[in-house]
């Protein structure tokens, strides 16, 4: 039989190599991060309400949220706040073009949902999620 100290002698490489981060650092004022936070606990909502939304046969619905919480037409929801508040201001490039497809993805998804095909739908929803993992594996800020 193993003795337990072996195991942990199993789990400790596994415990720095998860301190060490690859992720790019995006410098971002506190203003600009706590509107994002806020338009991310939006977004995660959004999506659960969309599955459900799905999953219950009510397509439509789906479509109606996924355009409005995540699509294009949820862009520049901090068009009018000052440059501090403003996360897109304080992107990298391609972290800005992730967040510009993430909601052409939502409003493709919109109609696609909208045509009624559940499996289309989930296939048109993947490339939404797809860009909320984009982000958060390739940037962090802290
Ligand atoms: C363009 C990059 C980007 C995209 C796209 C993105 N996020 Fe985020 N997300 C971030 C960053 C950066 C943070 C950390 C914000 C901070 O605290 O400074 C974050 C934080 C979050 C949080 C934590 C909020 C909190 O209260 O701390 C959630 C939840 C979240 N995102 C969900 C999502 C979901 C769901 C999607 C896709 C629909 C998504 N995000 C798409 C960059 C992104």
């Amino acid at each position: 039989m193993m003795k337990p100290w072996f195991l942990l002698l199993g789990v400790l490489p596994c415990l720095t190599f998860a301190a060490e981060d690859g992720r790019q650092l995006v410098q971002m004022p506190l203003e600009a991060r706590a509107e994002m936070r806020a338009e991310m606990l939006d977004f995660q909502s959004s999506l659960h309400q969309i599955v459900d939304a799905l999953a219950s046969g009510k397509s439509a619905e789906a479509a109606d949220i996924a355009e409005s919480k995540i699509g294009v037409s949820a862009m520049g929801r901090h068009r009018n706040a000052p440059p501090n508040a403003r996360p897109g201001m304080h992107m990298p490039n391609d972290m800005h073009m992730i967040a510009r497809n993430m909601h052409v993805a939502g409003s493709e998804f919109a109609r696609t949902a909208r045509a009624g095909d559940l499996t289309k739908a989930l296939a048109a929803l993947q490339p939404v999620m797809g860009a909320c993992v984009a982000c958060h594996r390739s940037y962090r800020t802290q």
